[in-house]
């Protein structure tokens, strides 16, 4: 194919930050009609190096082509102009207007001086029934779902004229169900001729949509390959420079011991409505982990935090290795056995302002060894340190630097190491791998893994779902702040998770 076929062409561009190279001779092209990832690490550059093509931000050097024209001082007007269209990791909607306001917003058809809404209408509905797409015109964007919106956002790019779809992480904020959905609109628009780029770091999901794939790492290009001639593994170690072990699953239950965690008909508010809990139980043994799946914000952050002494427990009990310990104090709960790995780790799982050592001897710096005749052994506090830092992996390899400067995963291992250390027979592991990249995913992963051939009981939620099939031994499905299945994971498949996830109740579908 000759040059003068690509869409886009990115020509060993750079891009600076003040001191930081957010992208670094990097290169990127599209051809008419396909569907080209672009994956990488957090950090890696790619929604730098995409923002640059849609004229956000303007790059020191190098050379953007569209449709074979060089484009100079390119902005978003222009971009639109020449068929970019954008939709962004955070969406850019007007909570307070309709979908077809939204739609057409900076862009309305006018007859004189007033705004043509049926024609705008029957633009949009175009669209909707070209592409398939479910979306609700004359509802505002706080009335409808995340899914919903981005379909709105989708139909935006198009009503402007985009021939090509810039997508970052498009398929972070959705179910699997949506996913599905999502990834047959992109086939239609493929089908239409569009040409698509599609950011993401879920590698089976570019395995499943791609026709090439391009890889940056640490603001660096790195290649581009055809999909069919490489696999999840081989993208893996592009992205992260090293070999990665994709597959660290929950390996057979080390025959589940006695019940360590006891959940009987538990009651408590919620944020909203729909996450309060509803009367739950459920148990996990020694040796067993249990993953609790379910569309965030349906009572699973709650749960936990009544399991925590967070949240008042209004109903029911909960029992950890025999003890009742239904509305402990969280310390109390901890001197029970309890360990946990909070949701919120820059919250309530760290202070960023203190040093890596300081975070890791927070539960016992007033103890012996650390502290003796009320003096801080400083020596043992760094070794213990040390000794952590060591054996989680957690880099810098410096006791004494602020974690403030810590990348995510980083961050992570510091408090997971913490809390796997305290030795509880219960660790709690709340979205232990949000955030964070695949390289400390392989180490998290392998540190629960670990725990749990140790004899302990783990209770893990995530909102990722493949996390919580690869890990888990049993899975407990929540919705609305009730419990619609318990599964075991090794027969347990995606698509039956996912119809417990969307309310299906196990006594419907037995039935059914
Ligand atoms: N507006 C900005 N100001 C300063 N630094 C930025 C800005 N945007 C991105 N960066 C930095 O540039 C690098 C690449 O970021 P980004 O392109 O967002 O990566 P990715 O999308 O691959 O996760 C990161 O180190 C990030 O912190
Ligand atoms: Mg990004």
């Amino acid at each position: 194919m000759s040059a003068e076929n690509y869409v886009v062409e990115m020509v060993d561009i750079e891009k600076n930050f003040a001191t930081v190279k957010a992208v670094d001779h990097s290169f990127f092209n599209l051809k008419k009609g396909e569907i080209h990832s672009l994956i990488g690490e957090n950090g890696a550059g790619k929604s730098t190096m995409m923002k640059m093509l849609y004229g956000l931000y303007q790059p020191d050097a190098g050379v953007i082509k569209i449709n074979g024209e060089e484009m100079r001082d390119l902005t978003p007007g222009k971009a639109i102009e020449k068929g970019i269209g954008m939709v962004h990791q955070e969406f850019m909607l007007v909570n307070e207007l309709t979908v077809l306001e939204n739609v057409i917003l900076g862009f309305e058809p006018k007859k004189g001086v007033t705004i043509d809404f049926d024609e705008a209408r029957k633009k949009i509905q175009t669209y909707i029934d070209d592409y398939h797409m479910e979306i609700q015109p004359d509802k505002r964007i706080n009335q409808i779902s995340v899914g919903e919106a981005q379909r709105v956002e989708i139909i935006k790019t198009l009503y402007r004229g985009a021939n090509v779809l810039i997508m970052d992480e498009p398929t972070a904020v959705l179910t699997p169900q949506e996913c599905v959905k999502f990834f047959e609109i992109l086939q239609e628009l493929r089908k239409d001729g569009k040409s698509i780029i599609f950011i993401s770091h879920k590698l089976n999901e570019v395995m499943e949509i791609s026709d090439r794939v391009s890889v940056m790492r640490a603001g660096k290009y790195i290649t581009t390959v055809d999909k069919k001639d490489t696999n999840p593994t081989d993208l893996a170690k592009l992205m992260v420079g090293r070999d990665v072990n994709l597959h660290i699953k929950s390996g057979n239950a080390v025959k589940p011991g006695e019940v360590v965690l006891k959940v009987d008909n538990l009651w408590t508010s919620g944020e909203k409505e729909i996450s309060k809990i509803r009367g739950i139980s459920f148990e996990v043994r020694a040796g067993e982990t249990v993953g609790i799946a379910g569309v965030d914000g349906n009572g699973q952050s709650e749960l936990i935090e009544a399991i925590t002494g967070l949240r008042k427990v209004e109903k029911g009990t909960v029992t950890l290795s025999g003890k009742d310990i239904t509305n402990f104090a969280p310390k109390k709960a901890r001197e029970a056995g309890l360990s946990h790995i909070p949701e919120e780790r820059n919250v309530r799982g760290l202070n960023r302002s203190m040093s890596i050592e300081d975070n890791l001897v927070a539960l016992k710096f007033d103890l012996e060894p650390f502290t003796k005749h009320y003096t801080r052994n400083k020596k043992e506090v760094r070794k213990f340190a040390e000794d952590l830092i060591e054996k989680f992996d957690i880099r810098p390899k410096k006791a004494d630097v602020i974690t403030q400067s810590l990348s995510g995963g980083n961050a992570q291992k510091i408090v997971i190491a913490r809390e796997v250390d305290a030795g509880g027979d219960l660790l709690i592991a709340a979205q232990p791998t949000r955030g964070v990249d695949i390289g400390a995913i392989e180490s998290i992963r392998t540190t629960l893994e670990n725990v749990k051939k140790d004899g302990k009981a783990i209770l893990l939620v995530s909102a990722d779902l493949d996390e919580v099939m690869d890990m888990s031994d049993r899975i407990v499905v929540m919705y609305e702040g009730k419990i619609t299945g318990i599964l075991n994971a090794k027969d347990a498949t995606k698509e039956e998770v996912g119809l417990y996830m969307l309310g299906q109740a196990e006594q419907d579908r037995k039935e059914s």
